[in-house]
């Protein structure tokens, strides 16, 4: 996937309008921030064929080996609450669900907050980062890591993990997917700067969630919450409710939930 060939898949997106495309980098994300820091603007997008310190959620390393997979970052500029930029990563994550089904045939869920789920096993995974001031977006990194071509994984997460390639048996373009993606992705994001939260996307992204009622557990500080999901606020909370009947609202965590990844 070169530059020139993605300048021209992504001709006439804002999403994609400058591009920083390299053979290898610690992590895109942190070339973003430098990037961002440096004012580039809203809709630069960076990508790697290789990570060699890629970032996961919660510390985590991000495996991304050359050639096989979509390493990528967008800066984002809204003018909106920095408590509103989580928001951000549920519209990525629906962005990529809608075209992965798109390019692949594949029908995508999504685990909340952001991981991309097929058959059981996460293809797909987010990490947003932010730089706020008195309350206001600065800038947001959505980066992305897509397990496209790959055809094996780390013995340490074989039984969670897949790649598109594997559940179509098709090798898939990836320089077609990722302009799938920022397409989906400035449409997604063109419905979030309308007000800022989840109104309008909602709908589309608790079609696509797989913890709708199910028996979840959520971990957090050392504090275990247990109930069931009854779907998403417009801020993007999960929402649990208890045996006593009360509903409590998740902003992060550790979640499992039952029948998916294996937890029982
Ligand atoms: C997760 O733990 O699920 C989030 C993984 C996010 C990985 C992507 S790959 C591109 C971007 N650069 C990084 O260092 N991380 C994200």
């Amino acid at each position: 996937m070169t530059e020139e060939e993605l300048s021209v898949r992504l001709e006439g997106r804002r999403l994609g309008a400058c591009l920083d495309c390299h053979d290898r980098l610690d992590s895109t994300n942190n070339r973003a921030r430098q990037l961002a820091e440096r004012g580039y603007p809203e809709g630069t997008l960076v990508t790697a064929e290789t990570q060699t310190a890629g970032k996961g959620r919660r510390g985590r390393v991000w495996v991304s080996p050359p050639g096989t997979g979509l390493w990528f970052s967008l800066i984002l500029r809204p003018a909106a609450p920095a408590a509103r930029a989580p928001v951000l990563t549920l519209a990525a994550a629906l962005s990529v669900a809608e075209a992965a089904e798109e390019v692949c045939g594949l029908a995508a869920g999504i685990k909340w907050p952001n991981d991309i789920v097929i058959s059981g096993r996460k293809v797909c995974g987010i990490l947003t980062e932010m730089r706020a001031e008195a309350d206001r977006v600065r800038y947001v990194i959505v980066g992305i890591g897509v397990n496209v071509n790959t055809a094996d994984f780390p013995e340490e997460i074989r039984a969670t993990a897949t790649s598109l390639y594997l559940e179509s048996g098709a090798r898939v373009d990836r320089g077609r997917l990722l302009a799938a993606v920022m397409e989906r992705m400035e449409h997604w994001y063109g419905l979030f700067l309308r007000t800022f939260d989840m109104t309008l996307l909602r709908e589309a992204y608790t079609a696509r969630l797989l913890n709708l009622n199910r028996e979840s557990v959520i971990e957090e500080n050392g504090s275990v919450l247990r109930g069931r999901c009854l779907g998403i606020d417009d801020e993007g909370l999960l929402l649990i409710g208890t045996e006593d009947g009360a509903v409590q609202k998740v902003r992060s965590g550790e979640v499992s939930v039952r029948g998916i990844y294996g937890y029982v």
